[in-house]
């Protein structure tokens, strides 16, 4: 998968994609971020990618220009499966949603700063607008790292284990269950003696339990979807 990632303050996502999880899908092959300066894409000799907004009001626009151009350049080699606007008013990011990205080649993803994107950007060439939470970041940056995360550890291949994605929380809309490493006894608090066992039916079983109770205490708003069998 590749996904460019545009951005005014492309120093802030200099290193999220460079460690750990990120680095090796890099290092694979499988994954390919590459963040692009929007100011390269600026009309003037001051880098300018932002103005006053028609009607007046506080907070400067990113405007069409620099970002029409940016999209339609990027876009010569490979269209993209999507172009991702991050702002607070999208569609929240969740796990159905993260899935269905990882299945996608070629992703733009735009990050926003000030009063945000011309409209008329959003209206001809976004796709999609996807927000990370309700709440108001200073920039799209993190939101990006956040996006760029969730989609590139599910991508076949990534992590060693590839069941490993498959039992996260939220994959069956239900939260993941306690783990536990050596020592089995730590000051007295004790590893449960199922897991113990050797015997992978009653600790699978134990598991779906664990996750069902650990989701009606702390979100039983996803039980309704759940596979609770
Ligand atoms: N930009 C600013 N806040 C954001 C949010 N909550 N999600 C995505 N992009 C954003």
């Amino acid at each position: 998968m590749h996904i460019h990632i545009l951005s005014a303050v492309p120093e802030l996502l200099e290193s999220p994609f460079s460690h750990s999880i990120m680095k090796r899908a890099q290092d694979k092959g499988l994954l390919h971020v590459e963040v692009h300066n929007l100011r390269k894409w600026s009309l003037n000799k001051y880098k300018q990618i932002d103005d006053y907004q028609f009607g007046g009001g506080a907070g400067m626009v990113m405007m069409c220009e620099p970002l029409v151009n940016a999209i339609e350049t990027l876009q010569k080699d490979a269209p993209f499966d999507e172009i991702i606007f991050l702002t607070p008013d999208g569609d929240t990011l969740d796990q159905p949603m993260a899935n269905q990205l990882s299945l996608k080649k070629n992703l733009l993803i735009i990050c926003g700063h000030y009063k945000g994107i011309d409209q008329r950007v959003r209206d001809q060439f976004v796709t999609k607008e996807i927000s990370i939470g309700d709440y108001v970041l200073s920039g799209g940056e993190l939101a990006a790292a956040v996006l760029v995360d969730a989609v590139g550890r599910l991508i076949p291949g990534v992590l060693n284990n590839e069941t490993s994605a498959l039992t996260d929380s939220f994959q069956d809309k239900l939260l993941a269950p306690p783990v536990y490493t050596r020592p089995v006894d730590f000051r007295g608090w004790k590893v449960p003696d199922v897991l113990l066992s050797g015997n992978h039916r009653l600790i699978d079983d134990w598991r779906h339990q664990q996750s069902v109770e650990r989701t009606k205490k702390l979100r039983p708003d996803l039980l309704s979807g759940a596979d609770l069998m």
